[in-house]
């Protein structure tokens, strides 16, 4: 038997941006999924997925899942044709679009592979697998997701174009900073997304290029402001990328009342976060009294929403 576990994730910027070699940053957060993987007689494998989710998020997945699960796994050598895997998917992640559930899946997956087998590879090789696996839901991710989920901490990311090793980069934090992450019900396909923007881009590339300009130091500017704890610059960097995901379709009706919610309560920053069409925004929110505000005004509102730190 073996066991494995990936951190959820939530992109503080450049969702989107990333693909096309932009810088963009993450961080994971408390809630991780925990995978138990153990060896059989017989061939193929058995999924027990009792992982907590919005409704709907599962089934919705479940064929990408399944070509995912294929992925991590030939990567990592397992014959199926030889032996049959049980494998349990559990832990606190909610399953929701935007909060890296699929990738968190697919670290869990890969260390509990390695773990049942005793392949002894490192963080590095468990991201590459997990990386393999996320090709599984969104035909060629940036890797943003898994690397979140494999090393955790707060990381800047700037992915290779030319298929050398993408920028990684840990960033310490003074302390760690309260925000908020609310979802709005809704599952978004993500190869489906980034392809529509891709199109949009390919249609219309002077109006892209105008968006990117506007985007390019974002997440340059949000990292120095982190590490600087200029939280007030963060919040406003958060919207301004929120406005630049407006710009590049990704935002809708529901995810900008949810921000709008969000800041009337008093958040430094609020925007949609990974994918978007449906899914989470996440919301700046240091310190517990305005935390707890943010959160209630959300709740009351309806949403699904959850209290998370950054740079732990
Ligand atoms: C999804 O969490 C983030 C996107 O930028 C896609 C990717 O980076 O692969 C939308």
């Amino acid at each position: 038997m073996g066991t494995g576990s990936g951190f959820g994730k939530t992109i503080l910027f450049g969702e989107h941006f990333v693909v096309y070699g932009l810088p963009a940053m993450a961080s994971a957060i408390g809630d991780s999924t925990e995978a138990i993987v153990e060896i059989e007689e017989g061939k193929g494998y058995e999924l027990i997925d009792n992982r907590p989710e919005v409704p709907g998020y599962k089934k919705k997945k479940f064929d990408e899942q399944k070509i995912s699960i294929n992925n991590v796994l030939t990567f990592m050598g397992v014959d199926l044709e030889k032996e049959k895997l049980k494998i349990t998917l559990g832990g606190k992640l909610t399953c929701a679009s935007g909060v890296g559930a699929s990738a968190a899946s697919c670290v869990a997956l890969a260390r509990a592979v390695n773990d049942a087998y005793k392949l002894g590879w490192n963080d590095t090789q468990i991201n590459e697998a997990a990386y393999e696996g996320e090709k599984g839901y969104h035909g060629t991710p940036s890797g943003i997701d898994n690397t979140a989920s494999t090393f955790g901490g707060l990381v800047y990311f700037v992915k290779n174009l030319h298929g050398g090793p993408n920028t990684m980069e840990t960033i310490k934090l003074s302390k760690p900073v309260d925000m908020v992450i609310a979802s709005s019900g809704m599952t978004a396909n993500t190869s489906v997304v980034v392809a529509d923007v891709r199109e949009k881009k390919e249609e219309n590339p002077k109006w892209f290029e105008k968006i990117v300009k506007e985007y390019k130091s974002v997440a340059k500017d949000g990292r120095h402001a982190l590490e600087l704890m200029n939280l007030e610059q963060v919040g406003k960097l958060m919207n301004k990328n929120h406005e630049l995901l407006q710009k590049i379709t990704v935002s809708n009706e529901k995810l900008d009342k949810m921000v709008k919610i969000a800041r009337d309560a008093g958040a430094l920053g609020a925007k949609v976060t990974g994918t978007g069409r449906g899914g989470n925004i996440n919301v700046l929110t240091p310190g517990a009294e305005l935390q707890d505000k943010v959160y209630n005004a959300l709740k009351t509102a309806g949403y699904a929403a959850w209290k998370t730190k950054i740079g732990v």
